[in-house]
């Protein structure tokens, strides 16, 4: 198994597929290396292919904002994408990219051993849970994947266009710290 310094490494200088071609920074993953959950998100923006950072544009506030809600914090989760590298101007993944990018994911999770997955929006519910989750009808729901509980919640930019369904998401995430708590996590 590859140490975290060496998959950085080669996720870094990833030339696998042509979003590498357009990128400032390949945006990794943040957060405890040691996270008992694990929050997975689509792709990079514009913000975080600046930084080098998953979700620190509007939508990150958000997320933090849901965090600081059940009373967590980024220190004490892991946070990374299904893709990398930012797709331009923000479309959705290809297959053959997220084919390319998976197995950095996988290779993370490895590391972490994270009790609790947490897929933030329908691209990372499809990669994570099944290629035909329905966000709308399975968000807050687990599933059980090779010993890992795991959840999808709508993805924050999602809230951001329809703060309607943030009522639901707080419960989601409320949830989430609940199953944390019970597994003593
Ligand atoms: N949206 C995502 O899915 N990931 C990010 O890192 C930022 C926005």
């Amino acid at each position: 198994m590859q140490t975290w310094e060496e998959l950085e490494q080669l996720c870094r200088q990833c030339t696998r597929c042509p979003l590498h071609e357009g990128r400032t920074n390949t945006v990794f993953g943040v957060g405890n290396r040691h996270a008992s959950i694990l929050f997975v998100g689509e792709a990079p923006g514009e913000q975080e292919d600046l930084k080098g950072e998953p979700f620190v544009g509007r939508a990150g506030m958000l997320l933090d904002d849901f965090l600081t809600a059940v009373d967590l914090k980024r220190e004490d989760v892991y946070i990374a994408n299904i893709l990398k590298c930012r797709p331009p101007k923000n479309r959705d993944p290809l297959p053959e990219e997220e084919a390319c990018c998976i197995g950095y994911l996988r290779a993370q999770c490895a590391l972490i051993r994270p009790k609790i997955i947490v897929a933030l929006g329908r691209i990372a519910a499809m990669q994570i849970i099944r290629p035909d989750f329905r966000i709308t009808q399975e968000h807050g729901q687990w599933f059980e994947k090779n010993g890992v509980l795991c959840t999808a919640v709508f993805h924050p930019a999602a809230l951001l266009r329809d703060p309607r369904k943030k009522p639901d998401t707080l419960r989601d995430f409320k949830n989430i710290a609940a199953k944390a708590k019970e597994l003593s996590l």
